[in-house]
């Protein structure tokens, strides 16, 4: 039985994987510092460390007895990282870097990053291979891109093995023991909650309706966070059986291979939650792409992946999720 370090594992995307990889067998530890995660959506098998990247010697506790680590920990809002650069350098470059030093001290060489579609910027084309210039638009997709080299120049110095994923955009939840695992950002971002949550009070914004698609609004490559994270799994078992041999760094995009538009996405909710979705069509949201879809060929051959829940099963995961959320908080008032 191996010890895991999950970063980030209160988290949305890291307590799925804590979930998924505790009934796989594996022991799990957790460093997360609460700054976005919920400390209650982890079992007492796990042993918590509650703190910071930036604290080292939160790092050093949390890495005792692990044999790997999958690193979630960050910061991930886009909209956030371009009016406050200076926190997403700071947590998610320098948190990185110590967890590298301080697993390169502890002699923990295994390593599954958590990185970002971002990366790439504005496509030249798309599907997106991982061959395609990286060109951030924001101070996220540029931390996540400077993380994935500092990881490539460790593993080339110092032998470690690791595998960088490119997530395009997570969706879905998952029901744990503990209630569902979904997607819970204050203030929430992302088009599927702000769906979810939109009431004929406070419509959900559609960016744009002039994008030159089929529909005229973005398109988008949805994953399904249990897929997402089957990934992380293929790709610590690939650095085990040395697929992903010691001293490389493999860079991996993790999508459904699929678009959807935001009008789909509408669709999908609306037949979900059985009722129409009230919206408001507003002017394009900046920063914003028309279309992102992953190229994951290489997940397909390196990892012998494949996702396989569609955009109506990540909808109607995160209603579920939603409506029972929605429910449990209001018996509690
Ligand atoms: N959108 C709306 N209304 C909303 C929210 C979003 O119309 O209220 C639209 C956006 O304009 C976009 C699409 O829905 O076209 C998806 O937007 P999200 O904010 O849900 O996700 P993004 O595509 O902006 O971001 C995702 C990830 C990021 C990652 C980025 C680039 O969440 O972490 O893809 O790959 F950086």
């Amino acid at each position: 039985m191996t010890r895991i370090l999950v970063t980030g594992g209160a988290g949305y995307i890291g307590a799925t994987a804590v979930e998924l990889l505790l009934a796989q067998g594996h022991q799990i530890s957790v460093l997360d510092d609460c700054s976005t995660g919920h400390a209650e959506s982890l079992p007492s098998s796990v042993s918590f460390v509650e703190g910071s990247l930036l604290d080292r010697s939160a790092i050093s506790l949390a890495l005792q007895g692990c044999s790997s680590v999958i690193h979630f920990a960050g910061k991930s809002l886009v909209g956030e990282s371009v009016i406050k650069p200076e926190l997403y350098w700071s947590v998610n470059l320098i948190g990185s870097r110590n967890l590298l030093d301080e697993m390169r001290k502890a002699g923990v060489a295994k390593l599954v990053f958590s990185s970002s579609a971002a990366t790439y910027g504005e496509p030249e084309s798309v599907p997106i291979p991982e061959s395609a210039p990286t060109r951030p638009t924001n101070a996220y997709g540029a931390t996540k891109l400077a993380i994935d080299a500092m990881i490539t120049d460790e593993s080339r110095a110092h032998g470690l093995s690791a595998a960088s994923l490119r997530y395009f955009n997570v969706a879905g939840a998952v029901k744990s023991q503990r209630g569902w695992l979904a997607e819970r950002h204050d203030p929430e971002t992302h088009l599927i909650p702000n769906v979810l949550n939109s009431t004929p009070e406070n419509p959900v914004n559609i960016f744009g309706v002039d994008w030159p698609t089929a529909d005229g609004t973005c398109i988008r490559d949805y994953v399904h966070v249990v897929d997402l994270i089957d990934a992380h799994i293929a790709a610590l078992a690939a650095i085990e059986d040395g697929r992903i041999k010691r001293g490389t760094h493999e860079i991996i995009n993790v999508g459904s291979g699929d678009g959807y538009s935001v009008k789909e996405v509408l669709q999908a909710a609306g037949l979900a939650l059985g009722r129409n979705i009230p919206h408001v069509n507003s002017p394009r949201r900046s920063g914003d792409p028309a279309i992102l879809i992953a190229d994951i060929a290489k997940a397909k051959s390196l990892l012998n992946w494949r996702p396989t829940r569609d955009i109506n099963q990540m909808v109607l995961d995160a209603a579920n999720a939603f409506l029972n959320l929605t429910l449990s908080q209001e018996s509690n008032k």
